[in-house]
């Protein structure tokens, strides 16, 4: 990531292609972040209404269009709202978005919540440990890692990391923090590596680090991720118009599993991803992190 680049949306042509926004109609981003893809629906003269959970999200949203970077066709074009998904519904209708021509959910962390090492999202950077994409949310990671027992981290580390070492790398954090309280990132990244085989340390295929599965889990419990998504889901499909489509974009199985099961079981909607789109190489040549993003779009009968 450039420094300068807050997020460099992932699979947008691909989105645009299926959302086809146009003047006159309405749409819903429910993770605007740096607002690639609410810009791109601004762009071909849709309204929309962009909702993030993260200060920092409608911060930048705000800066671009202050400093003239982004045109707006008139002031209702966009309606920027800081709140969690999970309540879609309650805030489209606030906001006059409650029959809409398509919603577009980009789940995961945003780069900037990444690379900002005071936000704790990354281990290769030594930050505390926070990782909450709301900064009011109650619990931090910090809280999770020193305060849960033992049989609790085992049990969020297998179920939201799959992580197979849950249980030495469990055992290993409870060691370190009877000594001292775990404070950093990095901290945690070296106890995890240090605590799993030798030959499975810190240079795992595709330059994934030992402590990715345990960091994604922990940050699935700080943020509530796949509750927040089971809420939202149904809650959206009320909100489109018929034939009005639904994006979205999963960064992990958990989460793809969660979507495909839910646009499998919902009766309202009609699957046009019969398997996931992917990013293209190029994509993934010039945004590595594009790599693992999977795109399923349904739409409104
Ligand atoms: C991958 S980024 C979105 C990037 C965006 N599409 C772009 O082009 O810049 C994901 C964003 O979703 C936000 N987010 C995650 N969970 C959320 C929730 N439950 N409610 C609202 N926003 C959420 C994060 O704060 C983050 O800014």
């Amino acid at each position: 990531m450039k420094a300068n680049v807050y997020h460099t949306p992932v699979l947008l042509g691909e989105v645009i292609e299926f959302l086809v926004p146009g003047r006159g109609k309405s749409y819903i981003d429910a993770t605007v972040g740096g607002g690639g893809h609410t810009n791109a629906l601004l762009k071909r003269g849709a309204r929309v209404l962009a909702i993030d959970r993260d200060q920092a999200a409608i911060d930048e949203v705000r800066k671009e269009l202050e400093t003239g970077n982004w045109k707006l066709e008139t002031n209702e074009s966009l309606h920027l709202v800081r709140g969690n998904f999970a309540d879609i519904g309650k805030i489209a209708i606030e906001n006059g978005f409650d029959a809409v021509d398509g919603v577009i959910f980009d789940l995961g962390v945003s780069s900037h919540q990444l690379e900002t090492a005071e936000r704790g999202f990354s281990f290769s950077k030594g930050g505390p440990l926070d990782m909450r994409m709301d900064q009011t949310l109650p619990i931090r990671a910090w809280d999770i890692v020193n305060n849960f027992e033992e049989r609790r981290l085992n049990e969020i580390f297998q179920t939201f990391g799959q992580e197979k070492f849950s249980r030495r790398i469990a055992s290993s954090i409870c060691s370190a923090r009877q000594i001292r309280p775990i404070e950093k990132t990095d901290e945690l990244a070296k106890i995890i590596d240090d605590s799993v085989p030798r030959g499975v340390r810190g240079n795992f295929k595709k330059n994934i680090n030992t402590a990715t599965k345990v960091f994604q889990a922990i940050r699935i419990v700080v943020n509530s991720e796949l509750l927040n998504l089971e809420e939202a889901l149904p809650q959206t499909v009320n909100l489109l118009k018929s034939h009005g489509r639904l994006a979205i974009i999963s960064f992990h199985s958990l989460e793809d599993s969660l979507v495909k099961r839910f646009l499998k079981g919902e009766t309202r909607l009609r699957i046009l991803t019969a398997k996931p789109i992917g990013p293209k190489s190029s994509e993934i040549e010039t945004n590595p992190r594009s790599r693992s993003a999977k795109l399923r779009i349904a739409e409104r009968i």
